[in-house]
């Protein structure tokens, strides 16, 4: 049975001692909780590949404690990324750049390049400071279902895992995973949007590219079907809403932003208005559907109009992307 425990000195001090032994444990971080493992045993790395049923070419993320220690593990560190850590660090906001050659390649997924992130949670920071290294961590969610912002919800993805420690850091802040961006390529370019959005890169940075639909090819795992709730779920504008449902047979769920919009016997989940209240709340309210029972989800569509939604857009369009 997976264990939650609460983030005392004496539980981050054994999970501290459990990465160092080879184990895999999850952890919370502003944006999602994380499955961690030292960065430098290729075999505890295998390990999250099997427990979250991750495909063995989809790249991690090293989680550092702060800009100091990233170049232990990366090449290519230069003024620009410490400009931005400066500003964004610790936060949501990941770097891709060389990998050292000392970090294993399945870290990386082979890649010669590493994703790389201080995450600014306090349990995730305490954790790294005395663990001493990188923690390499995906999202702590089963490959393909949606991201975890609380401890439950990676106790759910993981009942069977045999003595899985869970850290308790509570609800996760942001609520969306970080912002990718890639500093191999110039100018650097979005990989998955994320809080951290263009206009605030572009002002440290001067020009960035934003993510594409090739960002795919490039950021693998990145593609459809991920982050996705377990009912089947659809995107729908407010003005088609009504017509939605009375087209339906069933009785569906629906993320709405006012609950007069559903009629009954269908079940609203009252979103709110604000980009940044919402992103936070998505993935627990996704969750919440799954647990209602209903053979159909409807998502209505958020506005597009600032960074944030157009992040929370990537991923409600993944959520959605098998009913397209
Ligand atoms: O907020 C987050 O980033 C969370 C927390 C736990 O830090 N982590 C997370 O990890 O979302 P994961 O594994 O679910 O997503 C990592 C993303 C994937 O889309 C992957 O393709 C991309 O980062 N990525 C990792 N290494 C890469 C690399 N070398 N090149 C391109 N993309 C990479
Ligand atoms: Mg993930």
């Amino acid at each position: 049975m997976a264990r939650i425990v609460e983030p005392t000195d004496a539980q981050v001090a054994r999970a501290a001692a459990r990465l160092r032994a080879g184990d895999v444990i999850a952890f919370p971080t502003e944006t999602v909780y994380g499955l961690g493992a030292d960065i430098l045993n290729a075999c505890a790395i295998r390990r999250v590949y099997a427990l979250k049923g991750r495909p063995s070419d989809n790249p991690l993320i090293a989680h550092v404690s702060d800009a100091s220690t990233a170049p232990d593990i990366v090449d290519g560190w230069d003024d620009r990324c410490s400009a931005l850590a400066q500003r964004f660090w610790p936060g949501p906001l990941t770097f891709i750049l060389r990998r050292k050659l000392d970090v294993p390649a399945s870290a990386a997924a082979g890649l010669n390049t590493l994703a790389v992130r201080a995450p600014r949670h306090p349990v995730a920071s305490r954790l790294l400071k005395i663990f001493g290294g990188a923690i390499v961590a995906p999202s702590a969610n089963r490959s393909g279902h949606t991201s975890p912002t609380r401890a439950t919800h990676v106790a759910d993805d993981f009942a069977e895992a045999e003595d899985l420690l869970i850290l308790d850091g509570g609800s996760s802040e942001v609520g969306i995973e970080s912002t990718v961006l890639d500093m191999t390529s110039d100018p650097p370019r979005i990989l998955r949007p994320g809080t951290i959005g263009t206009d605030a890169l572009t002002i440290v940075l001067g020009e960035v590219t934003e993510h594409g639909a090739t960002s795919q090819d490039i950021a693998p795992g990145t593609s459809a079907a991920h982050y996705a709730p377990r009912t089947p779920a659809t995107l729908v504008s407010r003005s088609d809403l009504r017509s939605a449902l009375g087209a339906l047979s069933d009785v569906a769920a629906v993320l709405c932003f006012d609950a007069a919009t559903v009629p009954p016997p269908h079940h609203a989940l009252v979103m709110p208005a604000d980009a940044v209240s919402y992103a936070a709340q998505l993935y627990s309210r996704l969750r919440e559907a799954d647990l209602l029972g209903v053979h159909q989800l409807l998502i209505e569509a958020p506005p597009a109009d600032s960074s944030l939604w157009l992040a929370i857009h990537d991923r409600l369009r993944r959520a959605t992307s098998e009913n397209d």
